[in-house]
Parts: C-alpha cells; sequence; structure tokens
C-alpha cells in the first residue's frame, strides 16, 4: 500500500481517500510507527499528512528519521513537509505569519510533481511556520508571497513536498500533484478499483470461513446490505441474513429488504417479526435513553432467538454456525486506534446492539473501505440504488422520533409523514444534497387548527433535514420554500391528527440530529 502517516486533524483520511481516487491502494498509520513498522507493511510510496501543529511546538508530533533511510518515494504535505524538510537538513523558519484560504502559487514547469500544471495555480494553505530553505539535493519548484519554499523536490530520492494541501478541492490541480506523485514519481499504476476489491475478499472470506456457517444481521442499512452480498457472493448458501421487524422501520423498508435485497442477492433471508413485542416493551416509555435501552435489548432478544434457532438447525445439517458477519468500515477502525490486530465489536450500531458473550468470530469484509468505496461495490454487487444510496437512519428508528410514548397509532401516523417527506424531496432530487431529514412527531404536544369548517387540536410534525459531513456536525438545510410548503401541504392535508408542520432550523452543535 501507499501509507498515510497521519499528523492529527482530519487530513490524513483525505488523502488516503484521494489516493484511492487515484487507483491506488493506501492505509493510514500513525505518527508513532516507527521506521520498522512501516517497513513491515511493504509500502510502495510515503505520504506525510498535514496537522494541526508546529514543528516547534513541545510535544509536536515527531517521525522515526529512520522513515526517510527506507529508500521508499515519500510525499510531504504541509505539516509533513515541514518534517520532511527539517529532518533532512532544511530549514524551517517560524515566521508567525500566516497564510490561510486561497493563495497563489507561482510553480516552475521543469519538476515531475508538479508536471501539466500552470505556472501560477490557486492552492489551498494553512500554515504558521513557512520552509525558510531546501534541504541539500533538493530543488526549490514553487513559492508563495508567505512561503518562498512552497514546494521542493529530490528526484533522486524520489522525495517531494508541498506547502499547500493537494487533497482539498478548494486546491485547483490538488488531484493532479497527488497522481504525479503516484503515477509518475512512484511509478505506482492506477489499478486499485472496487472490482479487485471484490475478487480479493471474495478470497479471503473464503480462506477464513472454509465450511463453516455464516449468520449477518440486515439492518436496512448500506453498511450490512453491502457486507451481507458480499460474503454471499463468497460462500453462497453457507450465509443466512437475519432482518429483525421491530415494528419501528420506515414504510416500504422491510418489503424493501425482503423484496430488493434478496431478489438482487439471492440470499437466504429470516425475518423476525417482532412488532408486538417491542410495543410491549415500550409501553409507557417516554424518556429517550430508556428507549434506547429498551430497543436494543430486544434486539438482542429477537437476535438470540433466531440464532437458537439456527443453531439448532445447523448442527442436523452438520455444519456449525461459527461466523457474524459486520459492516465494519475503515473510518471505525482508524477512529479505534489504527485497525492492526484484533476486531472489536464497537460497530453496534448497524444492528442496534450484539450480546456481549456471543461466540462468534466476526467477518469483516469492509474493513478497509470508507463508505463511496462501500457504494461503489454495492453497486458492482448488483444492489439496487434504493439501497445503495441509503441515508443514515437511527438503529432504534421511529422509536426515538416519536417525542412520547410509543404506540402503534403514533407510528402508522409517523410513518404515513415520513413517506411523504422522503417522496418530495426525492422528486425535487434533494436526495444527494441533505444528510439526512428526520421527521419528528410532537406527540405530547397538541395545537390548534383549522380544517374543512371545523376547529382540530392535533400534533405538530417537525421536519429536521440537515447537511453534513460525517454527522459528528452538521447544519439546518436550506431547503426551497416550495418543497417545504408541498410537504406541509401533503403531510396536514393526508395524515390524520397532524395539522401543524415546522422546520427545525438548528445546527449541531448545539442540537443532535435527531430528536431524542
Ligand atoms: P445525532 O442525533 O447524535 O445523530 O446527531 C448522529 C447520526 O447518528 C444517527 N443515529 C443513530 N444511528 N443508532 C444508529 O445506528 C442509533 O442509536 C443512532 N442515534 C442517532 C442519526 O440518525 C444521525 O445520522
Amino acid at each position: 500500500p501507499v501509507l498515510v502517516v497521519d499528523f492529527g486533524a482530519q487530513y490524513a483520511q483525505l488523502i488516503a481517500r484521494r489516493v484511492r481516487e487515484a487507483g491506488v491502494y493506501s492505509e493510514i498509520v500513525p505518527h508513532t510507527a516507527t521506521a520498522a513498522d512501516i517497513q513491515a507493511k511493504n509500502p510502495v510510496g510515503i505520504i506525510l499528512s498535514g496537522g494541526p501543529s508546529s514543528v516547534y511546538e513541545e510535544g509536536a508530533p515527531r517521525l522515526d528519521p529512520g522513515v526517510f533511510d527506507l529508500g521508499v518515494p515519500t510525499l510531504g504535505i504541509c505539516y509533513g513537509f515541514q518534517i520532511m524538510a527539517q529532518t533532512l537538513g532544511g530549514e524551517v523558519a517560524a515566521t508567525g505569519l500566516r497564510e490561510y484560504g486561497a493563495t497563489n502559487a507561482v510553480t516552475s514547469t521543469d519538476s515531475v510533481l508538479l508536471d501539466g500544471i500552470p505556472a501560477e495555480q490557486n492552492v489551498w494553505m494553512s500554515h504558521g511556520d513557512s520552509v525558510a530553505k531546501a534541504p541539500e539535493g533538493f530543488t526549490v519548484n514553487a513559492s508563495t508571497a508567505g512561503a518562498p519554499v512552497a514546494a521542493f523536490s529530490n528526484d533522486e530520492r524520489k522525495f517531494y513536498g508541498v506547502q499547500w494541501h493537494p487533497e482539498v478541492k478548494h486546491s485547483a490541480h490538488g488531484q493532479q500533484v497527488i497522481e504525479n506523485f503516484l503515477h509518475r514519481a512512484a511509478g505506482l499504476a492506477n489499478d486499485w478499483n472496487s472490482g479487485n476489491v471484490i475478487a480479493e475478499q471474495v478470497e479471503r472470506i473464503r480462506a477464513q470461513v472454509g465450511n463453516a456457517r455464516v449468520l449477518s444481521a440486515l439492518s436496512g442499512g448500506v453498511d450490512s446490505a453491502v457486507s451481507t452480498a458480499l460474503v454471499h457472493k463468497a460462500v453462497g448458501d453457507q450465509l443466512v441474513a437475519v432482518f429483525v421487524d421491530h415494528g419501528l422501520l420506515r414504510k416500504g423498508e422491510r418489503e424493501q429488504v425482503e423484496k430488493d435485497y434478496v431478489a438482487s442477492t439471492g440470499v437466504r433471508l429470516v425475518t423476525v417479526d417482532a412488532r408486538q413485542q417491542f410495543l410491549d416493551a415500550l409501553a409507557g416509555v417516554t424518556d429517550p435513553e430508556t428507549k434506547r435501552k429498551i430497543i436494543g435489548r430486544e434486539f438482542i432478544r429477537s437476535f438470540e432467538a433466531v440464532q437458537r434457532q439456527l443453531v439448532d438447525e445447523a448442527k442436523e445439517a452438520g455444519e456449525p454456525i461459527k461466523f457474524l458477519v459486520q459492516g465494519t468500515l475503515y473510518p471505525d477502525v482508524v477512529e479505534s486506534g489504527g485497525g492492526a490486530g484484533t476486531a472489536n465489536i464497537k460497530s453496534h450500531h448497524n444492528v442496534g446492539g450484539l450480546p456481549e458473550d456471543m461466540q462468534f468470530e466476526l467477518v469483516e469484509p469492509l474493513r478497509t473501505l470508507f463508505k463511496d468505496e462501500v457504494r461503489q461495490i454495492g453497486r458492482d454487487l448488483g444492489l439496487p440504488e434504493v439501497i445503495v444510496a441509503r441515508q443514515p437512519f437511527p438503529g432504534p428508528g421511529l422509536g426515538i422520533r416519536i417525542i412520547g410514548e410509543v404506540t402503534q397509532d403514533r407510528l402508522d401516523l409517523l410513518r404515513d409523514a415520513d413517506a411523504i417527506a422522503r417522496e418530495e424531496l426525492t422528486a425535487a432530487g434533494l436526495d444527494n444534497e441533505i444528510w439526512q431529514c428526520p421527521v419528528v412527531l410532537l406527540a405530547d404536544v397538541r395545537s390548534v387548527g383549522v380544517q374543512g369548517d371545523g376547529r382540530t387540536y392535533g400534533h405538530p410534525i417537525v421536519l429536521r433535514p440537515v447537511s453534513s459531513e460525517d454527522a459528528m456536525t452538521a447544519d439546518w438545510s436550506r431547503l426551497p420554500y416550495d418543497v417545504l410548503s408541498k410537504i406541509s401541504n401533503r403531510i396536514t392535508n393526508e395524515v390524520r391528527d397532524v395539522n401543524r408542520v415546522v422546520l427545525d432550523v438548528t445546527s449541531k452543535p448545539p442540537g443532535t440530529i435527531e430528536w431524542e
């Protein structure tokens, strides 16, 4: 792989994605990795990421200098560029002059790294210190007003560096810089794509699972759908997918899993109808955390029941059920400490929680992938767009979108309102623009209205459309008034007991995306 050394902030993930977009497999390693750790991964290229620190700060992240003796083509970006300059004998000046945002860089044309890029280009900068003097043996390739050495190269050692951030879209020719490094300087082919990933994962899954039977919990979400399809491609009927209908699903979801999913994959699906069980367990409960705990617990119970049934069946058939498929993604792995070694069952969110003491070995075919890559693999595996392009939906479902007690009536009402909102957002072509749009029923609030020729005393529905990159922070989406108006008209006309539609205009923070 190409290794992206992480010096903090969010830059490393972005770089890793850009490298993959260039058709080269990449992985992220922490800056604390030693030269030996790095060598053990057989890197074909190294990229040192940016970071929030100054190389002069006490405790600023460092890099084992031995990394520069591995003979691996290396590109330094921003902080990584300065680390490179400092370690190899150049000078980094703590100028105190900050350069931030779009900046004009003047480039020379005779370098591999900047080949094909106009002599003047807009680049995205964010730095305080600057490289004042390139190390010996390096040529300066670009400069800006605030950074006399904004790019350098040493073709002999295949070392390159840029002060700006080629990985961000605001750098006009950023991807070209990354591709020049990968394809030209390091000589790497553009041959990593979803087709190869599928072939490789299928091999791996077969090797891991052998003849044993495999269980997979489908949630209706993208990750569990794609991981299940991938394992099914690898081991066919050894896989059984389990879908728990907890009655807190949106309109058409169960049918979608039962029809579209099975039709496109042919997977054996066991659906558990646990609707009454969940309703009974939630009766009288209004506290959000209590609801979440109850839903998690009941989910586990349903799953265990199917598990027991299938285990008994498997004993008769002679093959044990030893494996459980999880849709863990690469960001989960990176965020939980770098991906080396043991599988931690932290991805409970895929299925709403699994028993701690479950004696399963995990199969995690998406462990090295980003969400957009997972979607592409889903498409290549023939999953329909309605599944692959799904927006996030919380495991506890509509249970945490009814503010107040969860009852059958209220669920039906909210399901109708939600279906209308989704229909109209899709019709307006806004699905890609918004991250998700929770539709919330204020079941414990009543408001006066007039409908037909009578007074009504109904409930408000809240629309919560948000835009976000990762759900950690979010802003409310500025939806066109005519779309909002249409949703409002339809909901108040078509959904009984709802006489008011309101728009949530809170960012996150301070609000969360969901209301509970
Ligand atoms: P909040 O409300 O915390 O939500 O801003 C952030 C994102 O997570 C989703 N969400 C959940 N997903 N199980 C899930 O699988 C949950 O319990 C859960 N709670 C919130 C939410 O829809 C949003 O995308």
